[in-house]
């Protein structure tokens, strides 16, 4: 453990001396205990700072893979905890040696405050920006949302979780304390090499299909097992994988009780036995563990492997998490910690969503990937209804105020559909009745087959800081699978 941390530090030193910058180092002890994020609580300062910068992580063993982080984290950043209803002085500092740009994905701010590809960073710069919060209490995140690089950007570290809270969850009966009965949980999957580095290397398959990998990361943590006290459990979930689609489930077979879907509380806990979590999706659930006995956060197989199926190109690189289901956190209910709450809270203060839309514009979406993709530019290869993403182009305009109707298409495979700078409610799913996990309100939903919603634009974005609205499956918007509006 010494000789890895000298051997480390050394490589570390000489890399930084080489960039200038020092680059903080983390190695992963096996079987350990889940860590949080760190929490960086901004409700009374209402500032924060991120900073990011390229580090090392030992994920597996002790092969270091490059990463990027934020505040001295090697991977991931702080979980942000932001008053819900008051503005924040953001500032996003950039100590890498490449631009990007920080989108606050599911904040309700306007166009210049959003942090879309038109806000890049350049290395050694600051942005500043005020971020006038008011909206209800959310599991949001902030990620990289770079021109081109936003996949790479991801899988490499820069993305954490943000808190939206009005201080009110302990009157709401929900578990409040951070890492022991309100649990963040950042998904990812990533692809490792024999020695253990973290490898992104999308091939054709990949850029089609989206990136997945089959070794789970929680919290950039491999192997690591939740311990939590004899009560009532709180998971906040973050999809924050690039493509992969997750079915989430109790081993033990315990129920999840959803009580907050992307952009809030619901009016009571739904029982799900299975959560199906897109890329970019959130939820909260709650997981009775009063019995003491220990389980498994597992998910089936990824659902997502399109009409081609999921073995036909890709060869020798499908791991075990492509054909049958696996573990994804196991959790022991440990005695350090007393337990605090023994009830599911009956209802919460969720309003649901009740959208009056009669008369409402319709706009038809479809998320296209046509075979003859494969020919095209790397950037050109996925489009919405025809055009691939283009940052000189505004795709529409729509009015401040109104709600649209929009009936979205997903061809070939599902796609997570996001917009900036709205809330939505899921109308119908395929003709039929909306699933219980899309039933709050959301900012992302999985489009597996025709979905219509109904969409708010309240937040302004002019034409040349405009919101995108594109497929989550990160692939996928590099790709062009991305438009961009402007709200007027
Ligand atoms: Cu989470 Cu436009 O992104
Ligand atoms: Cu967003
Ligand atoms: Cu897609």
């Amino acid at each position: 453990m010494t000789v890895t941390r000298r051997a480390f530090l050394a490589s570390v030193c000489a890399a930084g001396l080489a960039a200038g910058l020092p680059r903080p180092i983390r190695a992963q002890p096996e079987g350990s205990v889940l860590q949080m994020p760190p929490l960086l609580d901004a409700t009374s300062s209402g500032a924060f700072d991120l900073v990011a910068q390229d580090a090392e992580t030992a994920f597996i063993g002790r092969t270091a893979s490059a990463t990027w982080g934020f505040n001295n984290q090697t991977f991931l950043g702080p979980t942000l905890r932001l008053a819900a209803n008051r503005a924040v002085a953001a500032s996003v500092t950039n100590h890498l040696t490449e631009p990007f740009a920080l989108h606050w994905h599911g904040l309700l701010v306007p166009g210049y405050a959003d942090g879309g590809p038109h806000m890049p960073i350049e290395p050694k710069k600051k942005w500043s920006i005020e971020l006038d919060i008011n909206q209800p209490p959310a599991t949001i995140w902030y990620h990289s949302h770079t021109h081109l690089h936003t996949a790479n950007h991801v899988q490499k570290g820069l993305a954490g979780v943000i808190q939206l809270s009005d201080g009110r969850d302990d009157e709401r009966g929900l578990p409040t304390e951070y890492g022991i009965d309100d649990l963040t949980l950042v998904i990812q999957d990533r692809r490792f090499d024999r020695r253990g580095k973290m490898v992104y290397d999308p091939g054709m398959h990949d850029e089609m299909m989206g990136f997945t990998g089959d070794v789970i990361l929680v919290n950039g943590q491999v192997g690591a097992k939740a311990v939590v006290p004899r009560g009532i459990v709180r998971l906040r979930l973050l999809n924050g994988s690039n493509a992969r689609v997750y079915d989430l489930a109790s081993r033990a077979g315990r129920l999840l009780h959803l009580v907050a879907t992307d952009a809030g509380f619901l009016d009571r806990p739904t029982t799900i036995e299975v959560l199906r979590l897109a890329p970019g999706e959130r939820a909260e659930v709650l997981i009775d563990f009063t019995d003491g006995t220990n389980d498994v956060l597992v998910s089936g197989p990824n659902p997502n492997v399109g009409m081609m199926g999921g073995g036909m190109m890709g060869g020798g690189m499908m791991g075990r998490t492509q054909k049958a289901g696996f573990d994804i956190l196991p959790i022991e209910v440990g005695s350090t910690h007393a337990t605090r709450i023994e009830r599911l809270p009956e209802s919460l203060d969720g309003v649901m969503p009740d959208l009056v839309a009669l008369g409402a514009f319709r706009r038809d979406i479809t998320l296209d990937m046509g075979m003859g993709g494969m020919m095209r530019r790397r950037d050109k290869r996925h489009s919405i209804n025809g055009q691939s993403f283009d940052m000189d182009k505004l795709n529409f305009s729509v009015q401040r105020g109104v709600t649209e109707i929009w009936t979205i298409e997903g061809q070939m495979m599902a796609h997570p559909l996001h917009i900036h700078g709205v809330v939505f409610q899921v109308l119908s799913e395929n003709g039929g009745p909306v699933s219980p996990r899309n039933r709050g309100w959301k900012d992302t939903v999985l489009v597996d087959g025709r979905v219509e919603i109904a969409v708010q634009f309240d937040q302004p974005a002019s034409a040349d800081k405009p919101f995108m609205f594109h497929c989550h499956i990160l692939e996928h918007e590099d790709g062009g699978m991305m438009g961009q509006f402007a709200v007027v």
